[in-house]
């Protein structure tokens, strides 16, 4: 790595800085050390131990930690997982109750400012891999729940491997700059003009849930922050990976505004709906999180959801012009559908319903960028297992039987089949995509 990139990186930051400053943000919180000032939500009732450690242990699962806090076959909570990023790859805690390598010593106050302030015990600021950007949106009375649910897991002796951060960002004054700049802590305010269900719905999207943390592009300094403070659900590619998180308020991409309410939820609790079929990262989430949402919280969700201002899709590449090559191309395309996927998905791409997604006027087959199609057809994949969907049907894998080229020939085809308009693929982007597979 070579010295301009530091010097560059700085001066960025401390440009973003003092930009910030200027513009009258909240530049001075971490400088001077001030701890949040909002009032703590008082509990209306008093609970019992018990009750608090269930309504933890509920809330933990609206916030997927045990997600990223287990590492694949590994003991619940007791981290390891490696969570890859261009800036370094980011291993998650052992948060069970074990003294010595897990968080038994911690007490409420610590575990709030880790959730609240992204600082672990002794201080040090945490990186934003751990989603506190969104979780500084919970309430202390939620905190003290989730606390109380893993203090009450069995402990688990294991230690936590370093991170690996590349350089320059192990350089620990630069995360503290980017926190004074990107990082305001503080949790939700309610927006007094909208429905108490409404705000139910916001406080689980924006703050527990984190859907922020994914379906927001972040800028090369992985903020999700625009200058102006705020963050949206856009739309953006995963960092490290090769998925795209569609925005959620575009109704060219994952937008529900003229969904029916009762479909979003459907959506959100088994997995697969009428227009469409969770995959990949979003099949986990909602396998191991938002499956397990009470009605009513699921319901608030999907009314916050359909509320979003619709936003306009990222640009969208045309459809290809019907020249006579184009149309040789989708024919070699039509017959390779016909031979390898036409017997589930249909001869006019619709589909079955509950079993297998249609393809026509779908929205994910069609998305700028292409991404996640590409990925679908060489990985192939499951929606995830839920109640209201417990065995559900597959896509193989085509990577083996099928060569970049007929990969492209068959996407082409099935966006500009039955009514869908998209931009070819070429056998480059197919290749590209084959790399970014893990
Ligand atoms: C997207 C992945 C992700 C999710 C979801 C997540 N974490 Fe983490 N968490 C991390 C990473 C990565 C770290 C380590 C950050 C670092 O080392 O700077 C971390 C660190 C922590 C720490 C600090 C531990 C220490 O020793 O300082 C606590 C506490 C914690 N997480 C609790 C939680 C809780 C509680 C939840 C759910 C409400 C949660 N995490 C959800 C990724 C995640
Ligand atoms: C770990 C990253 C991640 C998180 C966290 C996440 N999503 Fe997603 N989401 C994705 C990806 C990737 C896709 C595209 C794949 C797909 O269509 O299922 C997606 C797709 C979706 C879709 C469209 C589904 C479809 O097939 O059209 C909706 C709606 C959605 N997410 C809602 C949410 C909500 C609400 C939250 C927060 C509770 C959330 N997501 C959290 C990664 C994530
Ligand atoms: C054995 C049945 C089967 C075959 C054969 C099959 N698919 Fe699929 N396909 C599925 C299932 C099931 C899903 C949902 C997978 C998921 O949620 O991860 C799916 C998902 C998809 C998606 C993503 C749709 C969405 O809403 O996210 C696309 C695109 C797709 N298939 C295209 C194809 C193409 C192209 C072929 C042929 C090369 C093919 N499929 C062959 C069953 C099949």
């Amino acid at each position: 790595m070579k010295l301009h990139v530091i010097v560059v990186t700085i001066t960025c930051l401390l440009g973003l800085a003092a930009f910030a400053t200027l513009s009258g943000s909240d530049f001075s919180f971490e400088l001077i050390g001030a701890t949040a000032t909002e009032k703590e939500a008082r509990p209306e009732t008093i609970i019992s131990a018990e009750q608090q450690r269930a309504r933890g242990a509920y809330l933990a699962r609206a916030a997927n930690c045990v997600g990223c806090h287990t590492a694949q076959s590994g003991r619940p909570y007791a981290g390891g997982r490696s969570l890859s990023t261009p800036f370094g790859t980011f291993i998650t805690t052992n948060i069970t109750p074990d003294k010595a390598t897990g968080i038994g010593d911690w007490n409420e106050e610590d575990f709030w400012k880790a959730m609240h302030e992204g600082k672990s015990r002794d201080g040090r600021p945490l990186y934003p891999a751990f989603p506190y950007t969104e979780y500084t949106k919970v309430t202390r009375e939620d905190s003290n729940a989730i606390f109380s649910h893993l203090q009450s897991l069995a402990p688990v002796a294991q230690h936590n491997p370093p991170n690996r951060v590349n350089f320059p960002y192990d350089f620990q004054p630069l995360l503290s700059l980017w926190r004074a700049v990107y990082f305001k802590p503080g949790i939700y305010q309610p927006d007094l003009s909208k429905s108490d269900e409404w705000n139910r719905g916001a406080y689980l999207v924006q703050g527990l849930g984190h859907c922020s943390a994914c379906h927001t592009e972040r800028n090369p300094l992985a903020s999700m922050r625009s200058a102006a403070g705020e963050t949206t659900l856009g739309g953006g590619q995963i960092m490290g990976s090769n998925w795209y998180a569609p925005s959620l308020s575009s109704s060219a991409e994952a937008g529900s505004a003229d969904w029916p309410v009762g479909d979003i939820v459907q959506l959100l609790v088994t997995g697969v709906s009428p227009r469409a079929t969770t995959s990949g990262p979003m099949a986990e989430v909602v396998g191991q999180s938002l499956q397990h949402l009470t009605k009513e919280d699921a319901h608030a969700m999907a009314v916050y959801l359909k509320s979003l201002r619709e936003t306009k899709a990222r640009s969208r590449a045309s459809a290809p012009a019907p020249t006579e090559e184009v149309q040789n191309w989708l024919r070699q395309g039509a017959r390779i559908y016909k031979q390898h996927c036409q017997d589930c998905h249909g001869a006019s791409g619709q589909g079955a319903p509950g079993i297998y997604p249609p393809l026509a006027g779908n929205r994910a087959v069609t998305m700028t960028p292409p991404i996640n199609v590409i990925r679908s057809v060489l990985n192939g994949g499951y929606p995830p297992v839920t109640a209201g969907n417990p065995h559900p049907y597959g896509m193989p894998p085509f990577a083996q039987a099928l060569h970049d080229g007929e990969v492209a020939l068959v996407l082409s085809y099935i966006r500009n089949a039955w009514g869908n308009r998209a931009s070819l693929i070429t056998a480059a982007q197919v290749d590209k995509s084959r790399e970014g597979i893990h």
